[in-house]
């Protein structure tokens, strides 16, 4: 399965922070907010990843992550002139797909739990068996996103997206994983009445086709928006919670490269000492020696 982060648009919400830098790059408390869609690819063990951004920002990205053969993945860019919608991400990554399945991830999505890694892979193999998986968690703003439709027997019958009368709290979260169909049902997502070719589109395609499998998120599991200064401060807050409290670092790429064995106990330690004089830096090094 291939992997893409779409880490585009203007940002407006963050204005003026976003005006010179794109929100991804933003931080969310000790790293920049690409590094947590960018952990959700890895815990799924996908190491092909398509990076889309805008042509001002694109130069960042790569400066940032290079080809990523230091973390053990590949990395290809590419440029999305206009923000056209969510679905573009296929059209623009069709070569890159090729004939294999893909997950997307939002560039500024924040997902952690304690079950998130088994609920992803689930997701891939079901991606790859039925067709499309998604999810739904439960949100008290639901306006704000694609929301989940369910019957009386909780069998989904419809996505909205950003309805006015939500039929439910079940946000749909920045996470698919589709199989190659959606390459050709994005070429043929006709613009929604905000000019965008929307990914709720899509689903409800798979939808229709009995192909899309919800799995709802619980408890447990936080998926945080990071969609205004409030929300990126509040995020900011939870991952320095966390951190402090248990020690482990939350969307730490170089370490779950190293866990899921994409690179060595060395070259984590090599990153760790070029970081050394950052805490994020002597975490890795302590990771390297097993201190941890
Ligand atoms: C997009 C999708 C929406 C989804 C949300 C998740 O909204 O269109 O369905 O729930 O991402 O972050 P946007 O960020 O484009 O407003």
């Amino acid at each position: 399965m291939k992997g893409i982060i779409l880490a585009g648009g203007k940002g407006t919400r963050l204005f003026p922070m976003t005006k010179i830098i794109s929100k991804q790059l933003l931080p969310i408390y000790d790293k920049p907010l690409i590094y947590y869609p960018l952990s959700v690819l890895l815990l799924a063990n996908i190491r092909d990843i398509l990076i889309i951004s805008t042509p001002q920002d694109i130069g960042n990205y790569r400066n940032l992550l290079g080809d990523g053969s230091k973390i053990g993945v590949q990395f290809t860019y590419a440029v999305q002139n206009e923000p056209r919608g969510l679905a573009d991400a296929f059209i623009l990554g069709a070569d890159f797909i090729g004939d294999d399945s893909v997950c997307l991830v939002l560039g500024d999505n924040v997902f952690y739990g304690q079950y998130f890694t088994p609920i992803i892979e689930h997701a891939k193999k079901q991606a790859e068996t039925y067709g499309a998986a998604i999810f739904g968690y439960p949100v008290k703003n639901p306006k704000d996103f694609g929301v989940v439709e369910f019957d009386e027997n909780n069998h989904v019958i419809s996505i909205e997206e950003k309805p006015q009368n939500p039929k439910s709290n079940y946000a749909v979260p920045g996470l698919y994983f589709y199989n190659n169909d959606v390459v050709e049902i994005a070429k043929n997502v006709k613009p929604s009445a905000r000019g965008e070719i929307e990914i709720t589109a899509i689903n409800n395609e798979y939808l229709k086709r009995k192909q899309l499998q919800v799995t709802l998120m619980g408890r447990g599991m936080a998926w945080l928006d990071t969609g205004t200064p409030e929300g990126m401060l509040k995020a900011a807050e939870f991952v320095e919670a966390v951190q402090d409290r248990q020690g482990f670092y939350v969307s730490c790429i170089e370490e779950i490269a190293w866990r899921r064995g994409f690179i060595t106990r060395e070259q984590l330690r090599e990153i760790g000492q070029s970081l050394k004089m950052t805490d994020y830096g002597q975490y890795l090094i302590a990771l390297s020696e097993e201190k941890i």
